[in-house]
C-alpha cells in the first residue's frame, strides 16, 4: 500500500485517440482524464513492443520520461484486434494494418472479403486490451482485458471507432458499430481492463 495519497484524481492518459479517450471517460468518470495534447507532449512514440503490454509500458515511460514533475499517474493502453482465420492478425498492428491513413471503411471490407464464404464457427475475433499504469512512485503495473465476437457479414452501424463495424457481438446479435455505446462499454475489452485498473489505483491509493 502506498502512503503518500495523491490529493487530486487526475490521470494522463497516453493517447491522442479521440474514440478511446471518450470511452475511457465514460468508463471511469470519477477521474479527470488529461491528454498528451493537454500536457504538451508531441513527440512520436514508437511502439515496437512484441506485446499489447510492452506497448503500453512504452508509452507510459515515454510520458515519465517527458515529465519533470511525477505528481499524476500516467495511463496507456494498447489494443488490437484478433482474427483466428487470420492466424491472429491484425493484433498489435490494428492501428497500421493496410497504412495508418487507409479509412477503416476499406480495411473493414477488406477483412469481410477475406472471409468470405467461411463459416461462423470459423469467424471468431476478439478485441485485446491491455493497459499500463505508472505511478508517482514509478512503479509500474499492466492489466488486460479481453471481448469475443466475430466477424461480421457485413459492416453495419456508425457507433465506436475503427473496426467495430464488422465485429460482431453474438451476445446481442449485433456489430459494435450498432450497439449503444453504453452497451459496448460495459462488456469491451477496454471497459474490462479498466474496471482491473480502477482497482490497482485505489489500492495505490491506500483506498
Ligand atoms: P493502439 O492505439 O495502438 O492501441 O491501436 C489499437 C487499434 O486497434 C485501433 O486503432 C483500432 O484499429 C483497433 N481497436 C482497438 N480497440 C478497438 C475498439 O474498441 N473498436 C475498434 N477498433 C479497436
Amino acid at each position: 500500500m502506498n502512503t503518500k495519497k495523491i490529493s487530486d484524481m487526475t490521470i494522463i492518459l497516453a493517447t491522442g485517440n479521440a474514440g478511446k479517450l471518450a470511452e475511457v471517460r465514460e468508463i471511469l468518470p470519477d477521474y479527470d482524464f488529461v491528454t498528451l495534447k493537454d500536457i504538451g507532449f508531441s513527440g512520436d512514440i514508437d511502439e515496437n513492443g512484441t506485446t499489447y503490454e510492452e506497448n503500453a509500458l512504452i508509452k507510459v515511460r515515454a510520458v515519465w520520461d517527458y515529465e519533470e514533475k511525477h505528481d499524476r499517474i500516467i495511463m496507456a493502453d494498447d489494443s488490437g484486434l484478433e482474427i483466428d482465420y487470420l492466424n491472429g492478425e491484425p493484433g498489435i498492428h490494428s492501428a497500421r494494418y493496410m497504412g495508418y491513413d487507409t479509412p477503416y471503411s476499406v480495411k473493414n471490407q477488406a477483412i469481410i472479403d477475406a472471409l468470405k464464404g467461411v463459416p461462423d464457427e470459423l469467424r471468431g475475433a476478439r478485441y485485446v486490451c491491455a493497459i499500463a499504469l505508472k505511478f508517482p512512485d514509478g512503479s509500474e503495473q499492466t492489466v488486460r482485458g479481453i471481448y469475443e465476437g466475430k466477424v461480421a457479414y457485413e459492416a453495419k452501424g456508425t457507433n465506436g471507432f475503427g473496426y467495430d463495424p464488422m465485429f460482431w457481438v453474438p451476445a446481442f446479435g449485433k456489430t459494435d458499430g450498432e450497439l449503444p455505446i453504453e452497451i459496448k462499454n460495459k462488456f469491451s475489452h477496454r471497459a474490462k481492463a479498466l474496471e482491473a485498473a480502477d482497482k490497482l489505483i485505489k489500492a495505490w491509493r491506500g483506498e
